[in-house]
């Protein structure tokens, strides 16, 4: 009982090293875990928690995806553990190797699932996720931090979240094996609570803080630029008539319709393609343009004063080009991510569009690991005006982390 209660609370103090009291998951999370350490201090069992986490280890140790994920110094030390780990998974017609390899399946669990010393996968995993340094070795550690938490909402939450979490997480083993440029280190860049997943940008809150549920209605034709693992434009299609989610890298894009399926959605289509020159439909009243006008992976390098006049021209009449930057606080040299030259490219932007708003938005991940980013909310100018200029400055912008009163 000791060690249950131990375990327990180890799990929750883990969950909480990143708090996110505003996301459906981690407060279920939160009181699953309190009330199971409640019923145990009690003497009462807590058989929901037995069948949760012993499942849970199963998943984290003998599943391939889960090893690459969350064990990558032991698979490049053992590149062989994955196919392992699937042969002894695998259907056999033979019932007596059938039975030997879950015999041999049951132990491997069993060994790697021990927590009673140092030597499991999981003791080590469970050490680093409780003691590990956030900050260091960028979005390592915070990737695997978050899958494992995604895990306990999966396990000890809401089970229905499994298989969807086991697609995704699955196409997003598959990118980073395959894929060179894939963002935070193979794990979801893009959360969504109704998945529970956290993501390093958790969609719901992500939205919520910017305020723009009012721009949609049920007629609203919406268009979101590199539209990563498709969540955003999930979530914006709840309210939204019709979203077109552009995305260049074909795994997020499957994420994307995996995503969709699991909850419904008919109104996305999910785009595999280059915003730069794939043929869009044009006709939009809201374009998203996320951190994505200029991307680290090199794989959206279109001059700005282009990228926005593409906006424009992509847009309504009255259309809103919702934008949010990369680091504003860059040395403004023009390279990938840096948007210390904001000011000149609102210049551009000017000549397209109008301010309407702008706010900053806390990085949503610990240990500097991401930066504060502005957003901008812009309406369209029915006609571009070459002498427009620009309603703000980069410095002051910068210290705005709520819209100015009306
Ligand atoms: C920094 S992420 C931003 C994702 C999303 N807009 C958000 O803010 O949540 C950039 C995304 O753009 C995609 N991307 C990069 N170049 C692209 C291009 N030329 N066309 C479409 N998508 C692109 C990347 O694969 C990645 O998913």
């Amino acid at each position: 009982m000791d060690g249950q209660l131990q375990l327990i609370r180890r799990l929750h103090a883990i969950a909480e090293r990143d708090p996110r009291p505003f996301e459906e998951p981690y407060a279920r999370l939160c009181a699953v875990l309190g009330g199971f350490a409640r019923e145990v201090e009690q003497g009462r069992p807590v058989p929901a928690f037995d069948r949760g986490w012993a499942a849970l280890v199963e998943e984290l140790v003998a599943t391939p995806d889960a090893l690459l994920t969350l064990f990558p110094l032991h698979v490049q030390a053992f590149p062989n553990l994955p196919e392992l780990v699937r042969s002894v998974s695998r259907a056999e017609p033979d019932p007596d190797v059938a039975a030997g390899l879950a015999e041999a399946r049951r132990t491997w669990v069993a060994e790697q699932g021990d927590l009673t010393g140092d030597g499991s996968l999981l003791a080590a995993l469970l050490d680093e996720l409780a003691n590990g340094d956030f900050a260091a070795g960028g979005f390592g550690l915070l990737g695997r931090y978050y899958r494992f938490r995604d895990a306990l909402y999966g396990h000890l939450v809401d089970p229905a979240w499994l298989p969807v979490q086991r697609e995704i997480f699955g196409l997003l083993a598959r990118q980073q094996q395959n894929w060179t440029s894939g963002y935070v280190s193979g794990y979801a860049y893009q959360g969504y609570g109704r998945l529970g997943i956290s993501g390093v940008k958790p969609t719901e809150h992500r939205l919520a803080l910017w305020e723009v549920h009012h721009l949609l209605t049920p007629g609203t034709r919406v268009l979101d630029i590199g539209s990563n693992n498709g969540f955003l434009a999930l979530e914006i299609a709840r309210t939204a008539g019709h979203v077109d989610a552009i995305e260049y890298n074909p795994y997020l894009v499957l994420v994307g319709e995996a995503a969709a399926r699991a909850l419904g959605a008919t109104n996305v289509s999910f785009i595999c393609g280059d915003f730069t020159d794939h043929a869009l439909s044009g006709g939009y009243d809201v374009v998203l343009s996320l951190a994505n006008h200029q991307t680290t992976d090199q794989h959206m390098t279109m001059p700005f004063a282009e990228y926005v006049a593409r906006c424009w021209m992509l847009l309504n009449e009255g259309g809103h080009l919702l934008f949010e930057s990369h680091n504003v606080f860059g040395p403004g040299t023009g390279g990938p991510g840096d948007d210390g030259d904001l000011d000149a490219k609102l210049d551009s932007a000017a000549r397209y569009f109008d301010v309407v708003r702008h706010r900053m938005t806390r990085s949503f991940v610990p240990g500097g690991n991401d930066v504060d980013k502005l957003f901008i909310d812009f309406r369209r100018r029915d006609v571009p005006d070459p002498g427009a200029t620009r309603a703000f400055d980069l410095a002051t912008a910068t210290t705005r982390y709520a819209y100015d009163a009306a």
